[in-house]
This record gives structure tokens, sequence and C-alpha cells, in this order.
């Protein structure tokens, strides 16, 4: 407890297989550029589906597949964002004065290099959470070449977060 605030901290990660002839979808953005996209029962939108389980976890309210199994076939193809805004929904239900403070995020991606669609993401997601867009911050990191990031096997994502309640 500090100045009465309640803060909390979450943290989720996330692993796609990548594929040809598929959407990549990073962020809530399609990168149209990439040849490959995320072998996934969703849209594969590996950024949201960390954030959801960052957001999440900061209020110990399970996971993802917790709120939207991927057996249920009423998330198949589901809209990542989506699931964002009913995330956001579901958590204030149980706390009402459920604040984020800030996002900072990690991509793993060999290709393409997304700092030309960083601020499209910044801003895709900061408007989703009703959030002021230098509260989210997103960095991106190759693989080096080594398996599975380096090799275009997978993508994956780390993302943090800092939330009052
Ligand atoms: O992985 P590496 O350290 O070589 O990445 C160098 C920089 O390239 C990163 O700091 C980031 O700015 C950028 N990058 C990117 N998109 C990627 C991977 C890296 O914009 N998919
Ligand atoms: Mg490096």
């Amino acid at each position: 407890m500090l100045n009465n605030t309640n803060f909390r901290i979450g943290l989720g990660t996330d692993l796609h297989r990548l594929a040809p002839n598929l959407p990549l979808w990073i962020g809530g953005f399609r990168i149209t550029e990439s040849l490959l996209g995320c072998v996934a029962h969703s849209d594969g939108d590996a950024l949201v589906h960390a954030l959801i389980d960052a957001l999440l976890g900061s209020v110990a309210m399970g996971d993802i597949g917790t709120h939207f199994p991927p057996s249920d076939d009423r998330w198949k193809n589901a809209n990542s964002l989506d699931l964002l805004a009913q995330t956001l929904g579901i958590i204030r239900e149980a706390h009402p004065t459920f604040t984020i403070v800030n996002i900072d995020a990690v991509v793993h991606l060999e290709r393409p290099k997304l700092g030309v669609y960083r601020a499209s993401i910044q801003e895709t997601l900061s408007t989703t959470l009703g959030l002021s867009v230098e509260c989210v911050s997103i960095k991106a990191k190759t693989g080096e070449g080594l398996p599975p990031i380096g090799t275009l096997e997978a993508i994956s994502t780390q993302v943090v977060v800092l939330v009052s309640i």
C-alpha cells in the first residue's frame, strides 16, 4: 500500500509456431509484409495473448485459457482485441477501480523488423485499453539466427504490466 493505492504487477508470455500462408497479427495490427503467420485456434496474436495473461495475472484471476478456453468453438478465430476488451470487463467486475499504470512488452521475431509498426501497435493497444499511448511500450528482438525464433519457426512475446486496484 502506497498513498492508499494497491499496486499489482502482472507477467504474461506467449509463443506461436509460424507457417506460410497465414496472417501475422501483432498487437491488433496485421503485418502484411510477413510471408509467415501464426498457427493458432484464434487469430494467433501472441502480443495480445501475453497482454491478456499479464492483466489477469496482476489480479490473480487465472489466464486466457481460464476465460476463453481453446476447446470452446466460441473462441475459434476470435479477434484478440475483442478478447482483450472482454478481459478488462471481467477484471473490472471483480475490481471496479482497476487501472493500468503502464505496459512494457517484448516481441521476439526474426523478421520483419517491427520498428515501423511500433506506433500503430501502441496506438491500437492504447485505444482498446483507454490508456495514454506513452504508457504502452513495445520492443522487438531478433533470435540471432538461433532456433526457434531465429530460424523463423516461432514468434514469442513477454509482457509486464503495473496496475492499481
Ligand atoms: O535482436 P537484435 O538485438 O539484433 O535487434 C536489434 C534491434 O532491431 C532491436 O532493438 C529492435 O529495435 C529491432 N528489431 C525490430 N523488429 C524485430 C527484431 C528487432 O524492430 N523483429
Ligand atoms: Mg542483439
